[in-house]
């Protein structure tokens, strides 16, 4: 496996890939890589004939200024993993100056997939999400470009952006991989404290428990249900918990507005903001 710090030394990369008739995936990441993000890695292989992964922690989705800075980096251990565990082709490491060689100044309106949950609670941090997203996808020209279920709400936008932009590629979604206790698996679980830890699970637990409650609950009984479950533990505190339509992000009233519900959760865990989702109905 390669890894490549130049967008001018990944174009050639690519093109000659493509030159020997190889589809191309692409798994875009802000390192730190864990076993969620190489089962991204491993589908792409599956899938595609070269896999370039991207390992960038994108300064312009961090709204949170402490979130940047103590974001974990770990790229020697991130390009260890990649080779002892996927048949990746190439790692694009790229510095802040290679990606933003000037301001990127670009503002995304992507509708109302884009200002609720995650859009209303953490400002710019879509657009942050698509200028860097769409900057590796006309690097890279990909055919297939892979996306964690864990950030629902972020397929949703960059599919609206896709679509907008007019990339022409497919965007592949791949279920949430969880530790053994049901925490989603995420490079923010490493600054959990010992006690936040051992309360996370808890979040899963109660999402998991909620599901057998439709049938009895309108969603928004399930929704206050599920929040004050989850805050019954003491050291969680829910940012927000929103009952969703799975396409346009859109809280819903009833059961009936949807074919298939998602309950989308954030919860404060001490200092680290964890997020996790579950489908209600399909
Ligand atoms: P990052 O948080 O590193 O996640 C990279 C990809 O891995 C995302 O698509 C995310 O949904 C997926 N992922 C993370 N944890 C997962 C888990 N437990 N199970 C399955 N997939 C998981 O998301 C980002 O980076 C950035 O916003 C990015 C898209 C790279 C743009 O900077």
């Amino acid at each position: 496996m390669e890894v490549i710090n130049t967008v001018a030394a990944l174009k050639a990369r690519v093109a000659a890939a493509r030159q020997q008739g190889k589809t191309v995936g692409l798994v875009p990441t802000m390192g730190a890589l864990h076993v969620g993000h190489l089962s991204l890695v491993s589908r792409a292989c599956q899938e595609c004939d070269f896999v370039v992964v991207s390992v960038f922690v994108n300064p312009t989705q961090f709204n949170n200024p402490d979130d940047l800075r103590t974001y974990p980096r770990t790229l020697d251990a991130d390009v260890d993993l990649l080779t002892n565990n996927t048949k990746a082709d190439v790692v694009f490491a790229p510095s802040v100056a290679e990606v933003y060689p000037t301001p990127d100044t670009r503002v995304f309106d992507l509708g109302p997939v884009a200002q609720v949950m995650e859009g209303a609670h953490r400002p710019g941090h879509f657009n942050g999400v698509c200028q860097i997203v769409s900057k590796l996808f006309a690097y890279v020209s990909p055919d297939k470009a892979y996306f964690g279920e864990k950030d629902f709400q972020q397929i949703a936008v960059i599919r609206q952006m896709v679509s907008q932009c007019d990339f022409k590629l497919e965007i592949v979604d791949c279920p949430i991989v969880r530790e053994a206790d049901g925490l989603a698996v995420s490079s923010r679980n490493t600054l959990l404290t010992p006690e936040h830890r051992a309360a996370a699970p808890h979040i899963h637990e109660v999402l998991a428990a909620s599901v057998a409650k439709v049938a009895t609950m309108s969603p928004d009984e399930l929704t206050r249900w599920t929040i004050d479950e989850v805050n019954k533990n003491t050291l969680l505190a829910v940012e927000y918990y929103e009952i969703v339509d799975a396409l346009t992000l859109q809280p819903i009233k009833a059961w009936t507005d949807t074919t298939s519900a998602v309950g989308c959760i954030t919860v404060q865990a001490g200092a680290v903001r964890l997020i996790d989702n579950i489908r209600l109905t399909k």
